[in-house]
């Protein structure tokens, strides 16, 4: 299901031309689809059929107030990795009993934001953290429920950077050690055992490697029990994939039934928590940029768009693949093999290598699956201020972010004289 589509010629975004918002906005600028990301978010949300359940937002994957209040509005609880996104949330009118916090380097002001905000668990990465939350949550006087995230040391077939469940990343507790780090967990007067937590990785097509992630947990949960301590809940974090280039990754119903069925094979009824981030985003945005000049060379052909790899990343730092598309569908130029490369003063600054186009100079692109890991991960590298974000939603354009000035960009800097 698209709700980028081309009607009468021209890319829309639901009801509305991105020639139209081009027009009003400028380029660079995400658009997003609001009716996107409640249709992603209610497939899942109905897959789980009366199995308990909550769904936590990877608000990693884009924070815009907007997307967040949206999901909220839906019952959508939250995955969070800093006090900055739990500030988000709130800001977004999220519930903060429905929050998880992961993330291997709580500081102690982040943890005493988050407990005295009563956030429904933390993901717990190390012991040294724990013994940190015992100590902040007893001098607040309160009792805080928290996860193990686990390591089930699992290959999730994706790119490296993105793989968080191998014995050699920084994720997590290893199995091994697992046992006894609940153990003294239990032992701790301000600590909860509530839940098992394990992420595996991002943009997973294939439902193996959840499925083996889930059983090593399971066993984990049965040894847990034979100690005496008692599991609550299962958080699978989040991973499954999208379709950018043309991969077939499971629907949310195939990966839900997958997750219940591995539950059913070992006799196991938990609830459970997934904290999906891609899957909702991904494909609810665009990117949509305007070609600068059309540049032939003797080894290749460029199309120079005025978007760059501080606009977005992906493609730069994981050799992603976004499928960049000409917003006018029926172009009368002819089609020819280009790069299409950014203004940023870097090799690596290509959105896009190789792409078949039939282009000119003043045509807008769109370049697509642009929602999840895109906007956020932004910066204002060379100088460029970091573009708006706008939020259609059926007939109607609105700016859930304004186009970043100069002045935002200086506004906290300042030149040293004399007068210091
Ligand atoms: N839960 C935890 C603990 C995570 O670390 C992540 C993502 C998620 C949930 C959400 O995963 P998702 O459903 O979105 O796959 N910047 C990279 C992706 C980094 C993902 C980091 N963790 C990219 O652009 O591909």
């Amino acid at each position: 299901m698209s709700f980028f589509a081309y009607q009468g010629g021209v890319l829309h975004a639901e009801k509305v031309s991105l020639n139209d918002i081009a027009a009003q906005l400028g380029t660079p600028c995400y658009v997003y689809s609001r009716a996107a990301f409640e249709y992603q978010w209610q497939t899942l949300e109905s897959a789980f059929g009366d199995h308990p359940h909550i769904i936590c937002y990877a608000v990693k994957a884009n924070s815009n107030l907007a997307v967040l209040n949206i999901l909220a509005r839906l019952g959508s609880g939250f995955d969070i990795v800093s006090g900055g996104e739990l500030q988000r949330v709130l800001l977004a009118g999220g519930d903060p009993a429905k929050v998880v916090l992961s993330g291997v380097a709580k500081s102690t002001d982040e943890l005493r934001f988050v407990i005295q905000n009563n956030i429904r668990c933390i993901n717990v990465e190390s012991i040294a953290e724990l013994e940190r939350i015992q100590d902040v949550a007893q001098s607040l006087d309160k009792i805080v429920k928290i996860a193990l995230r686990v390591n089930p040391d699992v290959d999730a077939q994706t790119h490296p950077y993105i793989a968080t469940g191998l014995q050699n990343s920084k994720f997590g507790v290893p199995m091994h050690d697992a046992l006894a780090t609940y153990k003294l967990a239990a032992s701790m007067p301000n600590i909860e055992v509530f839940s098992i937590a394990c992420h595996i990785g991002s943009q997973i097509t294939n439902l193996s490697p959840f499925k083996d992630a889930v059983n090593r947990v399971l066993d984990m949960v049965s040894e847990l029990e034979e100690a005496g301590i008692i599991i609550k809940q299962l958080d699978l974090g989040g991973g499954l994939g999208i379709d950018y280039q043309g991969e077939t990754p499971p629907s949310a119903q195939a990966y839900v039934d997958n997750l219940l069925d591995t539950l059913a094979q070992k006799n196991i009824s938990l609830p459970i928590a997934i904290e999906p981030g891609r899957y909702i985003a991904g494909n609810a945005g665009v990117l949509l940029s305007r070609v600068e000049y059309l540049k032939h060379t003797d080894a290749k052909n460029f199309v120079v768009v005025d978007a760059g790899m501080n606009d977005l990343l992906r493609p730069s730092l994981y050799q992603a693949f976004h499928e960049i598309v000409n917003v006018k569908e029926n172009s009368d130029q002819p089609s020819a093999l280009y790069d299409v490369v950014g203004p940023v003063c870097e090799s690596a600054d290509v959105l896009g290598y190789d792409r078949n186009l039939k282009i000119e100079a003043d045509d807008l692109i769109a370049v697509k699956s642009a929602g999840a890991y895109c906007f956020v991960m932004a910066s204002n590298y060379n100088a460029r201020p970091r573009p708006p974000e706008v939020m259609v939603d059926h007939d109607e354009i609105h700016i859930v972010r304004q186009r970043e000035s100069i002045e935002d960009l200086t506004r906290t800097e300042k030149i040293i004289g004399t007068s210091d």
